[in-house]
């Protein structure tokens, strides 16, 4: 079962405010989007990978896309380091049509597809590693979460709490989310509008599981995050 991984990165990166789109902003001297590239290159299973790049910036991508299959951990990956392919495809107006363009562009080989946020660019290999392997074991989908330390309270449009779900039973769930293509391909047949491709399939009624994530994972979404990530690259 041949993994294809889809590294959605069309967004423009509101939040960040940044003069480019999020995925190229820099850090450390390498874009969010070569860094996840990296870390998600040198999970061994990945046999082809598809870039969702801005409108406008898919040469800019696969420029990107070359440079992290040159770096050593990219190259140490056995044998599929260098049959790996890796396309660059626009995206959409939100996250799912960027998912759905990058689905499309996936080749006939692939059924099991990984979808990774550009944006969670510290993302460890190891979460590649267990997401796959709990769908090759059987699993239609599998993401992955850690525990949540905040109470979440569940609201109504005023704001009056309805409801504070069971703390112990709540997980905050990251990329790369992990599916049988098959599944995931009914999920968005049937609609691209999430935030979380999980939740499509969960409406399908299909089963999703839940593997252990990494707070490495977390999303760069506002200037604080970016200075996290930097901090951590310093050591
Ligand atoms: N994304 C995408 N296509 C979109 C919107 C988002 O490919 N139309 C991607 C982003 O590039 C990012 C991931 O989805 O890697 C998560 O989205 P988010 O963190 O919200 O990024 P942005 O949408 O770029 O940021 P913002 O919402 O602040 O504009
Ligand atoms: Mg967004």
């Amino acid at each position: 079962a041949a993994v294809g991984l889809i590294v959605v990165a069309a967004g423009s990166g509101r939040r960040l405010g940044a003069d480019v789109p999020k995925a190229f902003v820099p850090l450390a001297g390498v874009s969010l989007l070569g860094h996840a590239l990296r870390g998600a290159l040198s999970s061994p299973g990945v046999a082809e990978v598809v870039v969702v790049a801005p409108p406008g910036w898919t040469d800019e991508a696969a420029a990107v896309c070359r440079w992290a299959r040159s770096q050593p951990s990219a190259a140490s990956a056995p044998a599929a380091a260098t049959r790996r392919t890796i396309g660059v495809v626009p995206g959409g107006a939100e996250r799912g049509d960027s998912v759905a363009a990058g689905l499309a562009a996936l080749s006939p080989a692939v059924s099991i597809v990984l979808v990774h946020d550009a944006a969670r660019c510290l993302a460890p290999s190891t979460v590649f590693d267990r997401v796959v392997a709990a769908v090759r074991e059987g699993a239609a989908a599998a993401v992955p979460g850690v525990a949540v330390v905040d109470t979440i309270k569940e609201v109504d449009a005023t704001g009056r709490v309805v409801g504070t779900p069971d703390r112990a039973r709540l997980r905050a769930v990251q990329t790369p989310q992990g599916f049988r293509r098959d599944v995931l391909e009914r999920a968005h047949a049937a609609s691209s509008d999430a935030t979380d491709d999980a939740g499509l399939v969960e409406r399908l009624g299909e089963t999703v599981v839940v593997v252990a994530g990494d707070p490495l994972a977390f999303k760069v979404t506002t200037p604080g995050d970016l200075e996290t990530a930097a901090r951590i690259l310093a050591g």
